[in-house]
């Protein structure tokens, strides 16, 4: 067991010099976990192989998930980018910092323990003053998947990290809650247009106003190129039913049904009101940015209180919505 250093972003007195430490224990091939404006991530130097794997490690992570690379800015992508496509490099002058990846081809000295032996590296810089700094102190790559137990949804507060690998890193620096609550949209810009291998923080509208068609996931030829997203996923311990928006009758005989079988049941809702509600009923407004930066901090929660079935109200389908339920019907089919 480690002892896992906090660093608190509030507290504010000698913050740079803990920085730098915590920068330093990245160098000595430390694990430092950081916040992003998406989640939590797991950060280790990604030129130092050991480390890496120390990260696939402690999440329980399967070897063939390939990780994103945290970097301080555009400039330090040609460690890692063989070359940075026309429409990457105009989607990552617009939105990075931000919730984006970019996975173009990787130069051949990266470590294949962090692309999972594929010819490709996913990019991403965070936007998070706190961690851009500590980016920058450093002056690498920073690999960061979630900083979560694998299977587990993923931490949006520095408590979730910590209860998932407490004594397993070095420091944890806590920033509160984080502002988007769901992972980056990862974009394969290999590949002209482009194709979502993972929908997320950034809508695909946003990505089309800059560089115009993009393709989405499909079954079968997608899965291939995506590792990460066949893996089980999101899975709080209840059971998750997703009920079609305003549906209030099913919603209202499903949750009736469940309490009459003596069942813990939590509600999730933003147009449904239900009636004879225990303490699990959670109401939020109609709105798809709502239901990101809750969601996951909420199916935590159920694990916590022992809920035995959870029903969430679906959210329409498209901006950050489309990435929302792509991970609620990702938990449901667990
Ligand atoms: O918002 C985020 O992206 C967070 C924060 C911490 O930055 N990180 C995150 O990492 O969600 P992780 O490891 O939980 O998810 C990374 C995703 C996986 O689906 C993985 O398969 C995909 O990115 N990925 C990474 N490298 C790839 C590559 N070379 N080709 C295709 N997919 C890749
Ligand atoms: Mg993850």
């Amino acid at each position: 067991m480690k002892s896992t250093t906090v660093i608190k972003t509030s507290d504010v007195e000698n913050f740079e010099l803990k920085l730098r430490q915590a920068a330093d224990t990245l160098r000595s091939g430390g694990l430092v976990a950081f916040p992003t404006e998406t989640v939590y991530g797991l950060g280790a130097d990604a030129f130092n192989e050991d480390a890496v794997r120390l990260v696939y490690r402690v999440k329980g992570r399967p070897a063939d998930n390939p990780l994103i690379v945290h970097i301080a800015s555009l400039h330090r992508a040609e460690l890692f980018a063989k070359e940075i496509p026309f429409k990457g490099r105009k989607l990552a002058d617009i939105f990075w910092p931000g919730p984006l990846t970019l996975v173009m081809a990787g130069k051949s000295n990266i470590p294949s323990v962090v692309t999972a032996g594929l010819s490709t590296v996913a990019l991403r810089v965070p936007k998070n003053a706190k961690t851009l700094r500590l980016l920058e102190l450093f002056g690498g790559g920073v690999v960061g998947p979630s900083a979560n137990l694998s299977g587990k949804p993923s931490p949006t507060e520095a408590e979730h990290v910590l209860n998932d690998l407490d004594g397993s890193i070095d420091v944890l620096i806590d920033d509160g809650r984080t502002t988007i609550g769901i992972e980056s949209t990862v974009l394969d810009v290999t590949f002209d247009p482009p194709l979502i291998l993972r929908q997320g923080g950034l809508s695909r509208e946003a990505i089309e106003k800059v560089i115009g068609h993009i393709e989405l996931p499909g079954h079968g030829s997608v899965l291939g190129r995506s590792p990460g997203t066949h893996h089980r996923h999101y899975a709080p311990k209840a059971q998750l039913i997703l009920v079609r928006e305003s549906d209030s009758e099913k919603f209202q005989r499903l949750y009736e049904d469940f309490r009459r079988q003596k069942m813990n049941v939590a509600a999730i809702t933003h147009s449904i009101r239900v009636s004879g509600t225990s303490h699990s009923t959670r109401y939020m407004e109609n709105s798809a940015e709502e239901y990101a930066r809750n969601i996951f901090r909420l199916l935590r929660e159920c694990d916590i209180l022992g809920v035995d079935v959870i029903l969430v109200e679906e959210i329409e389908d498209r901006g950050i919505g489309a990435a929302v339920m792509d991970r609620l019907r990702r938990a449901a089919e667990c």
